[in-house]
């Protein structure tokens, strides 16, 4: 299936992605790397490996929302995306534009949802004398960090650990992860019922 990435930063996901997907047997093929911010990192990492790159930039719609994925929208639309997987992308998307992905839009989230949705996750997980942190892909829904799971990953949390050394572990994981949680949505192994995702296995 054709995929959008969508970044707003350095774009490690993204990288971990494209690595996975230039595999010819992987069931995703990246079509198109789509940054709100002309800066990400990433737009040059993706650009290095011949995928074509579009700068929709969100600041250059200021509150218009909506007129920010209408822009994005038709880029999506001129390269045959099929499905989205947001990877740092940090705008909050409207409930429309959620709508029309419903089911083909994916997020990773660096936390064991649903404990410590939104920002700094990692500090927070600390903070609150957590054990086990991770990070999560699920499926988008309107309300922010809420969709249903697909797949997680765990690490346990170190007494020495701090906000740099919790996050990089993580962060290693999500590269993993990622890449194995596209594979099903694209597979067409995810199936949603009620507010939970169930994962088919493949024919035998
Ligand atoms: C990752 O931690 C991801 O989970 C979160 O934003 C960060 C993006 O990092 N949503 P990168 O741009 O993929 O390196």
């Amino acid at each position: 299936r054709r995929t959008a990435i969508l970044i707003s930063g350095r774009g490690s996901n993204m990288a971990a992605l494209l690595a996975a997907a230039a595999d010819p047997a992987y069931p995703a093929e990246i079509a198109l790397v789509l940054a709100n911010k002309p800066a990400a990192g990433g737009l040059a990492r993706a650009a290095e490996a011949g995928i074509p790159t579009a700068v929709v930039e969100s600041r250059a719609f200021g509150r218009d929302r909506a007129g920010f994925e209408m822009a994005m929208e038709a880029e999506l639309a001129k390269h045959g995306v099929e499905l989205i997987a947001l990877a740092g992308f940090m705008r909050v998307l409207t409930e429309g534009f959620v709508g029309r992905w419903a089911g083909r839009m994916i997020n990773i989230h660096p936390s064991l949802l649903p404990a410590f949705p939104g920002v700094d996750t990692h500090a927070r997980a600390l903070a609150a004398g957590v054990r086990f942190h991770g990070c999560t892909v699920h499926l988008v829904t309107p309300g922010v960090d809420e969709g249903p799971i697909i797949a997680q990953a765990a690490i346990p949390v170190l007494a020495d650990d701090t906000e740099d050394s919790l996050g990089a572990r993580v962060l290693e994981q999500e590269h993993a992860l990622y890449p194995a949680a596209l594979a099903l949505v694209a597979g067409g192994r995810v199936r949603v019922e009620g507010d939970r995702a169930v994962i088919e296995r493949p024919a035998p």
